[in-house]
């Protein structure tokens, strides 16, 4: 009888502190993000490093494709808004075109973080800071890498042409105006065609091709804005009967693994890096957003260059 009572009482003991932890527990933080798309080795890893980090914190996340349209992330957003979600986060596939839908976000109550790429916005407090590269400084190494190299050859006419990013979008327009910027150093160097290859190996060997039938051996280096758009071009290269890398100098961002095995093989001259790998930075900053604890308004990631020569040491520290 005795021992009955006592085992009633453990269950019921036991029922009251199971039902009741729940009371207790931290509701998990809901955060809403939108991608770019699916366009480069960079997005892939970069979706892979958010994802992960998420499930890591124990954080939900409601992830939405955009497939590089712009109309495709405002939905997502003003879905998000709907769901009442903690948090939106979101890479913007271009620059401008913003305001209205932050505007909403911020009507609602919903802090925006926004990752990789910047948006041009008249009130910077609609959004609550901004982690990734820093696009401009890439151009800029870009550039002073070429400035090195051409220092070997004082006298030649250096004919470059450019594989912008995705038209609008904040990387092609910083990247464009970095190297630009530096180049203007030596009047030697010249960029003598610059078209869109939207960021992918499709469009970058499409616009390469074009390029080699317009100035053929003219062309002495070639300058993408990322690292798929200039592995398409190398194809194009080859194609035309051409060895990217020697007779064609091939420069290109991001540092993916794709790049560093084209650096092995002597297609690529050199890779300025660019890290995807946002995603554990991304929840810290949400949880304090979210906590109301001060942030700063930009995080810039740390990144390097990456020669050729160096490749085949780097290349298995490579993450991405
Ligand atoms: O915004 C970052 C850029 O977007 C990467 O350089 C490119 O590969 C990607 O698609």
């Amino acid at each position: 009888m005795t021992c009955n009572r006592r085992t009633v009482l453990a269950a019921a003991f036991l029922a009251a502190f199971t039902f009741n932890t729940p009371v207790f527990a931290a509701k998990p933080l809901v955060i809403g993000f939108s991608q770019v798309g699916a366009e480069s080795e960079w997005r892939t890893a970069n979706t892979v490093s958010i994802k992960d980090a998420a499930k890591k914190d124990g954080i939900t996340l409601k992830f939405a494709d955009a497939q590089q349209k712009q109309e495709n992330q405002v939905k997502a957003i003003r879905s998000f808004i709907a769901q009442r979600v903690d948090l939106i986060a979101f890479s913007p596939v271009v620059e401008s075109g913003w305001d209205t839908v932050l505007r909403e976000a911020k009507a609602a109550k919903i802090p925006v973080i926004l990752t990789d790429r910047a948006v041009n916005v008249s009130d910077p407090s609609l959004y609550a800071t901004f982690i990734g590269s820093d696009f401009v400084e890439e151009g800029r190494r870009a550039g002073r890498w070429l400035l090195e190299r051409a220092k070997k050859t004082p006298d030649t006419i250096i004919n470059i042409v450019e594989l912008q990013g995705t038209v609008g979008s904040a990387p092609a327009l910083d990247r464009k105006k970095g190297f630009e910027e530096v180049i203007a150093g030596n009047p030697k160097l010249k960029v003598i065609r610059s078209q869109t290859g939207d960021f992918t190996r499709a469009k970058g060997k499409e616009v390469m091709e074009a390029f080699l039938k317009a100035e053929g051996k003219k062309i002495n280096v070639l300058y993408a804005h990322n690292d798929d758009m200039a592995i398409g071009a190398i194809q194009a290269i080859e194609e035309a009967g051409l060895k990217p890398g020697k007779d064609i100098v091939v420069i290109s961002i991001d540092g993916v693994k794709g790049a560093f095995e084209a650096m092995i093989a002597g297609k690529l001259n050199v890779t300025v890096e660019c890290s995807p790998l946002l995603g554990p930075q991304l929840m810290q900053l949400a949880r304090d957003v979210v906590a109301n604890k001060p942030v700063p308004k930009r995080v810039v990631t740390q990144e390097g260059v990456f020669p050729a020569e160096v490749a085949a040491k780097e290349f298995p520290n490579r993450k991405y």
